[in-house]
C-alpha cells in the first residue's frame, strides 16, 4: 500500500517536491502538456526568456519560446512523437534558437523528456541560455584568424625582402608556394600540413639573403663557384628560421628544398624517405617554377618541358607521386601565371 502511495507520489507533477525541484533548479525548465501548452516554468525560464510564468501558462510553447523559423519543426517533431513514438531529439541535449519576450532571438541548449503521469503525457524541456559561450567561441576564432593573418602577412613581409636582394627572381616564392600547397592539396594532405608548406614555401630562399648581392644580380650564366657560394642559402635559411617555434617544419623546408631522392642534391645529400615530404614538394614546384621563369641567362621554358623534366626524373630526383600529382594538377587547368599574390585567403583561392 505505502509502495503504491509512494509510487504514485512519483508520478505526479503536481506534488510538492516536484515543485520545490523545479523552482530551485539554475537551468530553465519549461513543462508542457501534449499539445505543447506550458503548464508551467521555473524561475531560471522566467529569466532566459523575460516573462512571469502567468504570462506563458496557457500559451504554447511554439507561440511564446520559438522563433517563427522554428516552429514549424518543432509542430512536426511534437505529432511525430505522439503518433509514432519515435523519440527523435527526446532525451538528447541539442543546440537550438529560442526567443526571448521582446522577440529577441538566442542560442540555447536545450533537452527535452516525456513523462506519462497516470492522467496525460507530459513534456518537461531544459533550457540554457548560451549566447555568452557561443560569442566566447566566436571571439577565440576571430582571434585565432587574426594572428593567423598577422604571421601571414609577416611571413610575406619576410619573403618580400628576398625579392629585393635577388629581383631577378621577385614572386617566384609566393608562386612556388601556391603550387606547393596545389600539389599538397593534390595529394589529399591535411589542411593543417598544407599550411605549413605554404608558409615554408614563402620563405624557402630566406637564406639568400647571406649570399653576395653581386652574385644574386649578375647578369649571364653563373660561374661554379658562384653556385657553391649559393648553395649556402639552404643551411642559411634553415638558420635563420630554426629558432623560430612553427607549428610546421618550415625551417626543414629551407634547409631540404634542393635535396634529391638519389642523394644528389645538398646539403646533406639526404636521400629517399630521409627527405621530409614537405620540402620534397617545395622542391618539386621550385624546379617547375624556376624552369617556366625567364632568367636573365636564359629563356622561360614552355610548361610542357618543365613537366617533362619532372617526368623524366621521377623516382630519380623526384618522388613519382609528387611529381604525378603536379602534372595531374596542370592538366585540370592549373594556371602558374594567373595566381593573386596578395591576396591572403590562400585557402579560399586553392580550394576553389
Ligand atoms: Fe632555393
Amino acid at each position: 500500500m505505502e509502495q503504491a502511495r509512494q509510487s504514485k507520489l512519483k508520478r505526479d507533477i503536481s506534488s510538492e517536491w516536484f515543485h520545490a525541484l523545479v523552482a530551485s533548479a539554475l537551468e530553465g525548465i519549461v513543462i508542457m502538456d501534449d499539445k505543447g501548452r506550458i503548464l508551467d516554468v521555473n524561475p531560471a525560464a522566467e529569466k532566459i526568456f523575460g516573462y512571469r510564468s502567468e504570462q506563458v501558462i496557457g500559451y504554447t510553447v511554439s507561440e511564446k519560446l520559438i522563433p517563427p523559423s522554428k516552429r514549424k519543426a518543432h509542430e512536426n517533431g511534437l505529432g511525430s512523437f505522439l503518433t509514432t513514438g519515435e523519440k527523435k531529439n527526446i532525451g538528447c541535449r541539442v543546440e537550438t534558437i529560442a526567443m526571448r519576450a521582446d522577440l529577441s532571438e538566442f542560442p540555447a541548449e536545450l533537452e527535452v523528456i516525456s513523462i506519462s503521469p497516470e492522467t496525460s503525457q507530459v513534456f518537461i524541456a531544459y533550457i540554457r541560455d548560451i549566447s555568452e559561450q557561443k560569442q566566447a567561441e566566436q571571439d577565440r576564432l576571430q582571434y585565432a584568424m587574426n594572428i593567423k593573418k598577422t604571421l601571414l602577412q609577416t611571413i610575406l613581409a619576410v619573403s618580400r625582402t628576398v625579392d629585393i636582394r635577388d629581383p631577378y627572381t621577385a614572386g617566384h616564392q609566393r608562386r612556388v608556394a601556391h603550387l606547393a600547397a596545389s600539389i599538397a592539396r593534390e595529394l589529399d594532405l591535411s589542411e593543417e600540413r598544407i599550411e605549413g608548406i605554404f608558409l615554408g614555401a614563402l620563405i624557402h630562399d630566406i637564406g639568400k639573403i647571406a649570399v653576395p648581392s653581386e652574385i644574386l644580380t649578375r647578369p649571364g650564366q653563373l660561374q661554379p663557384e658562384d653556385i657553391d657560394y649559393l648553395k649556402i642559402h639552404s643551411q642559411k635559411g634553415y638558420d635563420i628560421l630554426k629558432p623560430v617555434n612553427f607549428p610546421w617544419p618550415v625551417a626543414e623546408i629551407a634547409l631540404q628544398h634542393h635535396e634529391h631522392l638519389d642523394g644528389s642534391g645538398y646539403p646533406q645529400g639526404l636521400r629517399g624517405e630521409d627527405i621530409l615530404l614537405e620540402a620534397h614538394i617545395v622542391s618539386v614546384a621550385d624546379i617547375v617554377e624556376s624552369l617556366t621563369a625567364h632568367r636573365p641567362y636564359r629563356p622561360a621554358y614552355p610548361l610542357n618541358e618543365a613537366l617533362v623534366f619532372i617526368k623524366k626524373n621521377a623516382d630519380k630526383l623526384y618522388g613519382r607521386d609528387i611529381v604525378e600529382a603536379c602534372i595531374q594538377l596542370f592538366k585540370s587547368g592549373y594556371h602558374i601565371n594567373a595566381i593573386d599574390m596578395d591576396e591572403l585567403n590562400w585557402l579560399a583561392s586553392l580550394s576553389g
